[in-house]
């Protein structure tokens, strides 16, 4: 029996969310120690049948729903693949990455499916990277309305990027940092869904379209400045436009209390600079550290009330 596997990165999002659903240019990582993984292997029945008990899912393809999303992967493959029927298949789905955590868990999902189908269809042109974070595109318009594209695309390159949502094509800059950079990524364990925070802002931006858009363009002018600090491996820089992200995040009312008393205690412990990351409203904060400072940082976060704390690293 065949078994092919696949897997993908949960991601944080270093500067200019939300901002970026507006054109404005964020910046994204992988987050490598958390992951989805994808199975397929030959089913013994006809039919497909899907199994992802992280997600509380167990159904077989055609009595899915129509808003299901790994079922709605699937079925991207199978049109991507022009195929008129898909072979009797097995699908395990799993996932150690916490959902409305603002971590991609959805797209990292849907991305390890894409791939491992893919492959084991033998469809090598679908699984390639771009494939993969375009049909992930696809799938996350379903947990996200109108999704920018970053989690999709730094899940499927597993590199960290400068991303600007464009027509006809986004602007996608794998890029490198001079020296590593050490984050903590601390879980203020309140889940927040994705779409209702963003069609929260966008009818805050509708009522209010100048305010919002300067905010939105002050994301942008923060994300350029850290793209060029961490190509100049200047940590200090990093840190402070992380701060002056997350004022700005606050300003567009996607800051929440644990999120603040998270920040707080971070960079009081001797953070270089702290803010949410993601959606916000809940999920899950990062912290820029110096090594030196790093496990005072963590112990602070988890004094606070942090669910988790993550260490990695940007390189
Ligand atoms: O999926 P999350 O919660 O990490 O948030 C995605 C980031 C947003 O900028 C808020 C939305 C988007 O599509 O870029």
């Amino acid at each position: 029996m065949t078994l092919t596997k696949a897997s993908a990165p949960g991601k944080i999002i270093l500067f200019g969310e939300h901002a970026v659903v507006y054109g404005q240019p964020a910046i994204a990582a992988p987050l490598t120690q958390l992951r989805a993984w994808a199975r397929v292997s030959d089913g013994q029945k006809p039919g497909v049948y899907i199994s992802a008990p992280d997600l509380h899912e167990e159904h077989w393809l055609h009595e899915s729903d129509e808003d299901d999303a790994l079922a709605f992967a699937v079925r991207l493959v199978q049109q991507a693949a022009r195929l008129p029927a898909l072979p009797p298949l097995h699908i395990q789905v799993h996932s150690d990455i916490p959902i409305a955590g603002g971590l991609g868990s959805g797209a990292a999902t849907a991305a390890s499916l894409i791939r491992a189908l893919a492959r084991h269809l033998q469809q090598p042109d679908l699984a390639r990277d771009e494939r993969v974070a375009e049909l992930t595109y696809e799938v996350e318009k379903i947990h996200h309305g109108t999704p920018s594209g970053i989690d999709n695309t730094v899940v499927a390159l597993e590199r960290a990027v400068y991303f600007v949502r464009d027509q006809p094509r986004n602007q996608i800059e794998p890029f490198k940092v001079a020296r590593p950079m050490s984050l903590l990524v601390a879980d203020t364990g309140v889940r927040s869904g994705t779409r209702e925070v963003v069609d929260d802002v966008r009818r805050r931006w509708q009522a209010q379209p100048q305010r919002f858009q300067a905010l939105f363009e002050a994301c942008g002018h923060v994300a350029r400045a850290a793209r060029l600090a961490l190509q100049e491996g200047d940590g200090p820089a990093v840190g402070r436009l992380m701060n002056e992200n997350q004022v700005l995040l606050q300003s567009m009312t996607v800051s929440g209390p644990q999120l603040e008393q998270l920040v707080r205690a971070a960079r009081e412990a001797g953070a270089l600079g702290a803010k949410l990351s993601g959606a916000g409203r809940g999920g899950n904060m990062i912290a820029l550290v110096d090594e030196r400072r790093r496990i005072s940082v963590q112990s602070a976060l988890q004094q606070a009330g942090a669910r988790r704390v993550l260490h990695t690293t940007i390189a």
